[in-house]
């Protein structure tokens, strides 16, 4: 099989792209291969940096009014984008140049608690207002709309009577990091058996 080779998108911390990059550290043939950001500064910067990983900063106009930088993916042989944390929404320009080749990692049960402004900490502050008694992760392919394509994957875990929006979010951030990688790595496959 040829290597595959994965761009994370991502504009925060980056612990999930950390996964990302220790689980396919050695693989045979999926390799992390560029991290993209929105965000001067942000940590996964770092984290590329120190992983010797390219990175590339994207810039809003040319993203959502210039090609989306298809062709600079292109050029960077990309053949899967991975979102960890990435918040801005997937021109469809991208989703039309990777068809099924874009998949999200969402922290709550989706259909619920998606769409546009619900994303990290505001995920969870709304999860624990509403009382919920659990929550957890989605995994989806990506399509034009915030948080709606087709769903691949989902864990739960329990709210307990004392939890905040801050220990909500360790135990969500513990279930992608379990799942995450494993997930990337069988739809990558399963997409190599389908051309096969
Ligand atoms: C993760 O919890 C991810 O699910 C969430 O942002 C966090 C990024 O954490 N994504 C969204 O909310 C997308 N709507 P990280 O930077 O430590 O990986």
């Amino acid at each position: 099989m040829q290597t595959i080779n994965v761009a994370i998108f991502a504009s925060g911390a980056g612990s999930n792209a950390q996964k990302l990059i220790d689980y396919f550290q050695k693989h045979s043939q999926i390799k992390i291969a560029l991290i993209v950001c929105n965000k001067p500064g942000a940590g996964v910067l770092t984290i590329a940096q120190n992983e010797k990983i390219p990175s590339l900063l994207i810039e809003k106009e040319q993203f959502f009014r210039g090609n989306a930088y298809v062709e600079e993916l292109k050029q960077h042989n990309v053949d899967f984008i991975v979102l960890a944390g990435f918040l801005w929404k997937v021109p469809v320009q991208l989703v039309k140049a990777f068809p099924q080749h874009i998949i999200n990692i969402h922290p709550a049960l989706l259909p619920n608690y998606g769409g546009k402004g619900m994303y990290g900490r505001f995920v969870h502050e709304a999860v624990i207002a509403a009382k919920e008694t659990e929550s957890g992760i989605s995994i989806h392919y990506v399509d034009e709309l915030y948080d709606h394509g087709q769903l691949i994957f989902q864990a739960r875990c329990t709210i307990e009577a004392g939890d905040t929006a801050d220990s909500l979010a360790q135990k969500i951030h513990a279930l992608e990091h379990e799942h995450y990688p494993v997930i990337v790595e069988k739809v990558i496959e399963d997409l190599q058996n389908r051309v096969k």
